[in-house]
């Protein structure tokens, strides 16, 4: 499955937490997995975490001077204003923070985020000058009715409508990476199988290379998330069109997550 062309975009392995990992766990996490990752050199592959935002602070404390990027869950497009509960992209820059997801299943499942409100964020936060990953995915009854294609395209026209403009002016530069998260896969440890992933992953790059020309297609990178475990990723990795993994229970403990990342050296 592998050709000379595989992983030209490098390999990335986000771990996104949840809501999980209080400051002190952040601390001791990082502390192990930079001690037990330093002989990991190759600097095609990344590793980006995302804690809640409690636990930025630490994090960023705690990876001053690594290679280990931290990121945001979640950010809203507007620059302030009476928006309860939100954070925007300049406060999180306000304290360093210069990455972010953006439409994760969960956001859209239970706090009614859409594909207007994900397109919104991730336009705010790319001209912010953020590296974003913005997810999309389909549920199993979208999948059991043979609507998983269907799905994926209107999710990504939503998130980059007009190719002009907007999102779509921000994809040869290699800060939006999408995500391609089967609902139904995510945190159930039922994992998509490397053929139903990278037939995900092939349908995306040839919507954005239809949509928006080669050097979108090319220089998007695309993860696969949804029950990825350190005995699964390889397979996962291996596939032409799959770019890195968005891990989120794997990602929780030192040792699980620099076993994902130790993976991500060994496919290169
Ligand atoms: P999971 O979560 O790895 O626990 O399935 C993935 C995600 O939600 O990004």
């Amino acid at each position: 499955m592998t050709d000379s062309k595989t992983h030209s975009r490098g390999i990335l392995i986000a771990g996104n937490w949840k809501m999980n990992h209080s400051r002190a766990d952040t601390q001791n996490f990082l502390k192990q997995y930079l001690k037990e990752s330093s002989a990991l050199k190759n600097p095609k592959v990344s590793a980006w975490i995302y804690p809640s935002f409690t636990s930025l602070t630490s994090a960023l404390e705690a990876t001053q001077g690594s290679s280990v990027k931290i990121g945001a869950q979640n950010a809203h497009w507007e620059e302030k204003g009476a928006f309860t509960g939100e954070i925007s992209a300049s406060m999180l820059k306000d304290i360093g923070i210069h990455h972010a997801l953006v439409g994760h299943s969960e956001r859209r499942q239970f706090f009614g985020e859409t594909d207007e409100t994900v397109r919104k964020r991730a336009e705010t936060l790319l001209r912010h000058d953020f590296h974003v990953i913005l997810c999309i995915g389909e549920t199993q009854a979208q999948r059991e009715a043979g609507e998983t294609h269907a799905v994926i395209q209107r999710q990504l026209k939503g998130a980059i409508p007009d190719p002009q403009s907007g999102v779509a002016t921000f994809l040869t530069t290699g800060k939006l990476i999408l995500a391609y998260e089967p609902v139904w896969a995510i945190g159930t440890g039922l994992t998509a199988t490397p053929a139903q992933a990278e037939e995900a992953h092939a349908l995306i790059r040839k919507e954005l290379l239809t949509r928006f020309g080669a050097g979108a297609a090319d220089r998007t990178p695309v993860l696969y998330g949804g029950s990825v475990k350190p005995d699964n990723i390889h397979e996962l990795l291996k596939c032409p069109n799959i770019d890195g993994a968005l891990v989120g229970g794997a990602s929780l403990k030192a040792t699980d997550f620099l076993a994902l990342v130790k993976a991500a050296h060994e496919v290169l």
